[in-house]
Order: C-alpha cells, then structure tokens, then sequence
C-alpha cells in the first residue's frame, strides 16, 4: 500500500464515499487509490444466506452494492478455500453451442477446463480485433475473462476492475501475464480519465448494478473515438430495449446484437451441477441455484420463458464524440 492508500484506508466507507462524490462534483479525477480502497469494509461471511442478503424494502444504490459485495466476497472465499480454487477463475454460467452458426474465431481443444465459460469469453468478443489494444474489463470476477483474452489474443494492456476485493487479491495473485493490472472500483464511477481504452468488456456483470445508466455513460466517457464496447449479460427484455436505446443516445453505434439464450440454456444443464459441487452445501440452496441458473431455478425459467434475453452486443464510440 503507497501512503495515499494508507491515509485513504483509514477512512470510514461512508467518508471515502463523501470525498468520492465532492471530488467528482468539483469536476476533479478520483484517483485510482480512492477506488481502490472504498471497499475496505467487506463483512465476512461464511455462507451464502437468504436472510443476510435480501430485505424487505427496497435497497439503495449503495446498499445494493454493499449486498453484492458481501455475496461476491462469500462466493470468492468459498472457491479459495475449495479443491477448485487455482481453476476456478470464472463466475458466468457459460455457453454451449446448440447446432447454430457461432461468432469465436478461436477453437478450443475437445477437453478444456472451463470450456463453457471460456467459450462464452470468446462469443463475446468474436471476431474483434484485439491484437495491441488497451483494454478494460469491468465486472472482472476473479480474472477468467483477461486470463483467456492474455493467453489466445495480443493485447497490449489489460486491466480488470470489480467491486470485490477478495477476487482482485485473487486476479493479482494468479496474474496471467506482465501486461494485466487488477484494481477494486465500481463499474458505475470508473477511475480513468476520459478516452483511455481501445476496447471495454463487460461479461455478466452488469445486470447487477442498481444505477445501470451511469455505468453506460462510463462505458462512453472512457473510450477512445473508433474504440469498442463488447458486453454480454442476462437482461429483462424490456430493460435490455431500454439499454439499448440509451447506449445510442450516448453516441454509440451498434455493430452486432444476438441472442444467446439457448446457448446459454444448454449451458446452465449441463455444467450446473457441477459448478454448485464447488460450494458447501450449507449455502442457501435457493439463492445458488439461481446464481448458477439451474434448472428449475427463477434465472434458469425466466430465461426458458422469454422474460429474461442473454445476448452479445459490440458498440463502437463513433469518431468525433
Ligand atoms: C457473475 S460475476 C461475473 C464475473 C466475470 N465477468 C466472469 O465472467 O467470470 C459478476 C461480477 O460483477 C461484479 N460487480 C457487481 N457489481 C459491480 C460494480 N458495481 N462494479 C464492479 N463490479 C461489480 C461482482 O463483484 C462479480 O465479480
């Protein structure tokens, strides 16, 4: 930790969330140490547990991502302490290909450990360039999606940001090369300055923000003119259409939009299981299977009905904004 870290740790969340929110008034950089620090507090759990995470009424922003610190920290502590741990390097359900023309340009061998998660990293960003970019990775999880894009593309620079603090100890501790950086922050107050990425992912991560618009106008402030915004989630549909108009008021251009819910369907069956065999089982079953989308759970049916649309979109900042 530098001296600013120290000084900045030293802050309740709640002062470092003031001083956060006066510097951004001012028109002033957040600096990265801010960021990097206003998640200190993370109340260990050691399990998953309904009546811990969910509430009555209806949270606040901030209490939204308190919650979803406090799930996130549970579920990275529960893969450290897992036989999984050192592989378990992905936290999305996944995508299977179901006999329909895919978008990936790399072919994985017939046996690779986390296949499912991997090929839905590479459906992700398909055939985008990605050979010399400055790329960020926001809603990293514990490193899985810079991890493939370090080992089969040639980015020059990449770095991953998310709230948990517990999987970024993770990322940096399982770094897959030189060029990778990790750092805790919120997707929706990016600390960069404007145009400093070639190329922004988001893999299964936004859904969870409460203040979705302002993660969207990060995504717009912190690419360059030309650059590209490959994202990937499980939205409702009306909120996905919402998302989508919004995203083009922002100045972006949408290159590719798909649907990837029966993939992801058949993804969910066949490695769900599996993937709930990492967690002890004292965890409330409910909630897992609905963070894992087993079959049968609300996130699997709500997919299988239509209510919910997993989908691939790339945006491309158009030059001059
Ligand atoms: C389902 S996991 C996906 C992780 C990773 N993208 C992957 O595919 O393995 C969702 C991730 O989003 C992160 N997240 C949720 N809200 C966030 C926020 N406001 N800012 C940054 N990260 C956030 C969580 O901590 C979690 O690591």
């Amino acid at each position: 930790m530098n001296i600013l870290q120290q000084r900045l740790s030293k802050l309740s969340p709640r002062q470092r969330q003031v001083l956060e929110a006066a510097l951004r008034k001012a028109g002033q950089q957040v600096p990265t140490e801010l960021a990097d620090v206003s998640s200190a507090a993370e109340p260990a759990q050691d399990v998953i547990s309904k009546a811990q995470l969910l509430q009555d009424k209806v949270p606040a922003a901030i209490e939204v991502k308190e919650k979803t610190q406090q799930f996130y920290t549970t579920i990275s502590r529960q893969l450290n302490s897992s036989l999984y741990r050192q592989h378990a390097r992905f936290l999305n359900i996944g995508f299977l290909d179901d006999g329909s023309p895919t978008e990936r340009v790399v072919e994985l061998p017939e046996r690779v450990i986390n296949r499912a998660c991997v090929n839905l990293v590479l459906e992700m960003v398909g055939g985008s360039p990605l050979e010399g970019v400055e790329l960020l990775d926001v809603g990293c999880g514990r490193g899985g999606t810079i991890d493939t894009l370090a080992n089969l593309f040639q980015p020059e620079r990449l770095t991953g940001i998310d709230l948990c603090r517990e999987a970024i100890t993770f990322c940096r501790d399982n770094a897959p090369a030189d060029q990778a950086h990790f750092l805790v922050g919120d997707a929706e107050h990016l600390p960069f300055p404007n145009r400093s990425f070639d190329c922004l992912t988001n893999l299964e991560s936004s859904h969870n923000y409460p203040e979705i618009d302002s993660f969207y106008r990060e995504v717009a402030r912190v690419l360059r003119p030309g650059g590209r915004f490959l994202y990937s989630d499980i939205l409702p549909r009306e909120k996905k259409s919402r998302s989508t108009a919004f995203l083009r008021d922002l100045g972006l251009q949408l290159m590719l939009d798909r649907d990837i819910t029966a993939n992801v369907l058949l993804s969910c069956r066949a490695t769900g299981d599996v993937h709930l065999g990492a967690f002890p089982q004292a965890n409330d079953q409910e909630m897992m299977s609905d963070f894992l989308g087993l079959e049968g759970s609300r996130a699997f049916c709500d997919m299988e009905k239509g209510i919910d649309i997993y989908f691939i979109q790339h945006w491309e900042k158009v030059h001059g904004r």
